[in-house]
């Protein structure tokens, strides 16, 4: 399981430490959530952030954009140093535009599905992008509970990836903390976001072990990166 620490549950005083606090900690990826208070009715960081705290860290920067049309700044994050950008299917026209431009730079495009959209809308572009992430909440804020209505869209996604042979991996954002991952990864998500369960921890290295260790108690279905 591929654990992306959400640093919008950080302390926007010092991110930059907070980036290399998940580091050390041993996070696969940062989660940035850029939000524009269009989309979702929250405001939080755009590329210049990105930028600064590239300078910070070597991890992989997973850019989740809450933010209506993309197209508009998918160049900024690119330059930014985003390692991979993913976009609501709801917030654009132009998918098949931004998803060339993210893979003409070489880098990860990812979709992503509100609780109220189906995936069945994602199922056309499975062979375009390299993940698909399904939220587990109401995108907009960190600690919210997670919703156990959604694991039939990531079944029915992983079976969709599986049946057709594709290498897209499948992410959950919401509500992710030891009680909930291996609901996540039995239903067959191969990376898990999670913000308040590992930001307001007193030692994030052992919650991101202990995220580790409750989705491998459950990771049957999921087909990779399932090892502790
Ligand atoms: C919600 C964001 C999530 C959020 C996760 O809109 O996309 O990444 O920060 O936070 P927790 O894990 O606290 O639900
Ligand atoms: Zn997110």
């Amino acid at each position: 399981m591929i654990i992306a620490p959400s640093i919008l549950s950080g302390d926007f005083s010092r991110l930059g430490d907070e980036a290399l606090r998940c580091e050390r900690a041993g996070a696969d990826w940062l989660h940035l959530d850029v939000m524009d208070g269009h989309f979702v009715p929250n405001i939080t960081f755009g590329a210049q952030a990105v930028e600064a705290l590239r300078k910070t860290t070597k991890l992989f920067f997973d850019v989740h954009l809450m933010i209506e049309r993309p197209e508009r700044h998918i160049e900024e994050f690119l330059r930014a140093g985003a390692d991979s950008i993913t976009l609501h299917i709801e917030a654009t026209d132009c998918l098949e535009r931004v998803l060339s431009a993210i893979h003409g730079a070489g880098k990860k495009a990812a979709l992503c599905v509100n609780p109220g959209t189906s995936i069945e809308t994602v199922f056309a572009w499975l062979d375009k992008i390299d993940m698909i992430l399904v939220m587990t909440v109401e995108p907009g804020f960190g600690g919210q509970a997670f919703m156990a209505d959604m694991l039939p869209k990531i079944k029915a996604l992983r079976e969709e990836i599986t049946r057709r042979g594709l290498s897209a991996i499948i992410q959950v954002d919401g509500g992710i903390n030891e009680s909930t991952i291996g609901l996540a990864a039995r239903a067959g998500a191969d990376c898990c976001v999670a913000g308040s369960a590992l930001f307001h921890s007193d030692d994030m290295k052992e919650a991101i072990v202990g995220l580790r260790r409750a989705s491998a108690n459950n990771c049957q279905l999921s087909t990779v990166n399932c090892q502790l």
